[in-house]
């Protein structure tokens, strides 16, 4: 597939079409791994694909340079195995290529794929000249990896950002104006939420550093992941910097599992009392349900109630299993609080869940509401009052 994105500019990447979980992250609309061609005097390959789509990749290169030993420069933002997967085969079939990385991308390179590679590590601001246009380098650790780096082309005025703006998103179109946006901007946000949202605070700096420190002008982005940013790059940028800035709307969440119903009763109670309030609210039953399309909800959800019945002690392993990934992640909830019903033990499961919740760093924790066996009807009454009362401090 032959794409020109821009004069001398060329798309050679993959789509992944039928990928439906990529390290336990739902992938729903499948994926790409997007490397890009740049000619000039000398040529730079841009990132590359995953190890089993090398075949793929290098006839995709092959339709625009014809023989891989005419590249100059394997451009590596980051090290990770759907970016550098088909480095070995690359490295045979052009030696004469250097390989272009961050010094800690140096580092990991050399521990993870165990060659003696000639690898060139670059620090921020350093420059490599193709002849007309120029690779400018800035290392972006931890977005996603310590080693991440963002490569920025001039005159082209392009970014070729890795997974930052990145989108689990296979679509036979490459550019975001031809593809609805709803969807583009549905998977950016997942694809934040899950991968990302954990370093927000280096997201914003990183923003900042990019659009006011060095007010780079940015026609294109070109990420790692799903579609090209050219129409929309104020909106995507928009969006990015709102995520950063750990922004949420009126919104609540009640996730729970059940055993015997009864923690369920009391969600279906809460989830009235913060309905009643006006606050838009979402529910997850997490028996067979899907964490990272969950945490997609979390990333803009002012609050979070968890419910959980008590289990050998403590709460239920789904509940746990949530929470150990929610915690990790460093959600923006500002008001959490936590439910459930008991057998013998008021205690266990709820000291379990809060601590969880305390370790994610929730600024507000309400005290957490529990009955004995089954609720009864005032006690749904109750925990119709406790939705209600969520429900304003998140309007407060
Ligand atoms: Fe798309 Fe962090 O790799």
């Amino acid at each position: 597939m032959k794409l020109e994105l821009a004069k001398d500019v060329f798309y050679v990447g993959i789509i992944d079409w039928n990928l439906r979980d990529f390290h336990g992250y739902s992938t729903h609309r499948g994926s790409t791994y997007n490397s890009y061609l740049v000619l000039d005097e000398k040529i730079a390959l841009i990132d590359n694909v995953k190890a089993p789509f090398t075949d793929e990749f290098i006839e995709n290169i092959k339709e625009v340079i014809g023989d891989l030993n005419k590249i100059d420069y394997l451009i590596c933002n980051h090290l990770e195995g759907d970016h550098t997967g088909s480095l070995p085969k690359l490295v045979e079939l052009c030696p004469n290529a250097r390989i272009v990385t961050s010094e800690r991308g140096k580092a990991g390179f050399l521990r993870m794929y165990k060659k003696n590679w000639d690898i060139q590590a670059v620090k921020e601001g350093d420059t490599i000249s193709l002849g007309k246009r120029t690779l400018t380098f800035v290392p972006v650790p931890m977005v996603h990896w310590p080693d991440s780096m963002v490569t920025y082309l001039t005159p082209d005025n392009i970014l070729f950002s890795n997974d930052a703006f990145g989108q689990h998103y296979a679509s036979s179109k490459r550019l975001d104006a031809q593809n609805p946006l709803s969807e583009i901007l549905e998977e950016a946000k997942k694809y934040y939420a899950n991968i990302v949202m954990h370093v927000s605070g280096i997201i914003k700096n990183v923003l900042k550093k990019v659009t006011e420190d060095l007010k780079l002008q940015i026609d294109m982005i070109c990420p790692s992941h799903g579609i090209v940013w050219k129409e929309h790059i104020g909106v995507i940028l928009k969006h990015y910097t709102m995520w950063a800035n750990r922004e949420t709307v009126e919104k609540a969440l009640v996730i729970y599992d059940t055993m015997w119903h009864s923690t369920e009763k009391m969600a279906i109670a809460i989830t009235k009392g913060i309905q009643e309030e006006g606050v838009d609210v979402k529910v997850f039953r997490l028996t067979g349900m899907d964490l990272s399309d969950i945490i997609t909800e979390v990333l803009d959800a002012r609050g979070v109630l968890v419910g959980s019945p008590t289990l050998n002690n403590g709460m239920f392993p789904t509940v746990g299993a949530f929470l150990t990934y929610f915690k990790g992640l460093r959600p923006p909830t500002k008001i959490a609080g936590s439910f459930g019903s008991f057998g013998w033990n008021p205690k266990n499961a709820m000291d379990q869940v809060m601590a969880e919740l305390k370790e994610a760093r929730i600024p507000e924790i309400m005290a957490p509401l529990t009955y004995n066996f089954i609720p009864d009807p005032e006690e749904l009454v109750k925990c119709k009052e406790f939705g209600k009362e969520f429900a304003k401090k998140i309007k407060s």
